[in-house]
């Protein structure tokens, strides 16, 4: 392989100066959400019967995973099931109502009601906060129903146990996994600009690449990383079924019918495509077909200028 013109070093370049969030935006953010967090805790403790039991940073600031293009800050809301109104617009306009009591300092315009949630807008400062519900009937373990961002239903999942479940594959490859996973997360947004029909969600390259490194990646060579990612995504047709046994034996996974099976590592019932067709699942295999191929001709490109055109059909012309 010819390495002279673009190697892992420059990807690493590359991530730090396009793909990342710089680290003070993100420590400007997660302070955001502990404020509102804080608050809430604050009331919590003057009003014990609360029905907002918890309010928890999640999505990808929570995970190190976000991209610099990030556009609002995810935190999870518990609500008491027994208190809330059942459907999601209710529930929204509940919820809405139930932080503008929390936040008397809020005016109550900064607490909007969404199509999936609802945001929190801080005056001048910083990205909106976007606050997910989950119905939230007292499990130890934070197990509670919810609201999909795809498509308003309910999920039955454990956001606390997904970012352990990130966090010790994390820990596991130094900064390589998250990085790994940035980098991917980054193609998968040109595919979007380029293809307005094209989905992949970051959980779902979160969990791709979580069983490349239980299977024995080591993400520590950035070009042979996504080479080994694409690879697999070519390889399995992404119909190949995904599971973990972190929280469940693989053994009480029942049969699914959709197309692309990534199993919730915290709720072997739930599959987190369920909402990819057929024809989604080919769009992601055809791009990751060309993002292989692409990465295979830089790195046996033999001059300079070939091998930055190679690298720059996977991440754009921003690549340099
Ligand atoms: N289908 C699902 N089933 C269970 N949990 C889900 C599902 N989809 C999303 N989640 C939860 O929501 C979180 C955020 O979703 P996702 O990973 O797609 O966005 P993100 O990490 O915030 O990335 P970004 O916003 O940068 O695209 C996940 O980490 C997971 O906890
Ligand atoms: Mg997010």
């Amino acid at each position: 392989m010819s390495r002279s013109h673009i190697d892992h070093p420059d990807l690493v370049r590359f991530a730090e100066e396009r793909v990342n969030l710089p680290h003070d935006k993100a420590l400007q953010f997660r302070a955001q959400a502990r404020d509102l967090r804080e608050r809430l805790e604050g009331y919590l403790s003057e009003h014990p019967d609360f029905s907002l039991k918890k309010m928890l940073l999640s999505g990808s600031l929570a995970k190190g995973t976000a991209l610099r293009t990030l556009n609002d800050i995810d935190v999870a809301c518990y609500i008491s099931g027994a208190d809330a109104p059942g459907g999601v617009p209710k529930l929204l306009n509940y919820l809405a109502d139930r932080l503008r009591k929390a936040y008397p300092n809020f005016s109550p315009d900064q607490v909007k009601p969404q199509t999936f949630s609802v945001t929190v807008s801080f005056k001048g400062s910083g990205l909106d906060v976007d606050v997910v519900p989950i119905l939230y009937d007292g499990d130890p373990n934070w197990y509670g129903r919810l609201v999909s961002q795809e498509d308003g239903s309910f999920l039955s999942t454990c956001i606390p146990r997904h970012l352990e479940f990130i966090r010790k594959r994390k820990h596991a490859h130094d900064t390589d996994f998250a990085q790994v996973v940035r980098l991917v997360k980054h193609w998968a947004a040109r595919m979007k600009q380029e293809n307005e029909s094209f989905r992949f969600k970051s959980f779902m390259i979160e969990l791709i690449l979580a069983q490349l490194a239980d299977q024995g990646e080591t993400f520590t060579d950035y070009p042979e990383a996504l080479q080994n990612f694409f690879t697999y995504v070519a390889r399995t047709n992404l119909r190949q079924q995904i599971v973990f046994e972190d929280y469940y034996k693989a053994s009480v996974v029942g049969s699914f019918s959709e197309p692309i099976k990534i199993i919730d590592p915290v709720n072997a019932k739930n599959n987190v495509c369920e909402l990819y067709t057929a024809a989604n699942a080919d769009a992601i295999v055809a791009a990751a077909l060309d993002a292989g191929d692409a990465i295979e001709s830089a790195l046996y490109a033999t001059t300079k200028q070939d091998t930055v055109r190679y690298w720059q059909k996977v991440f754009g012309s921003a690549f340099s």
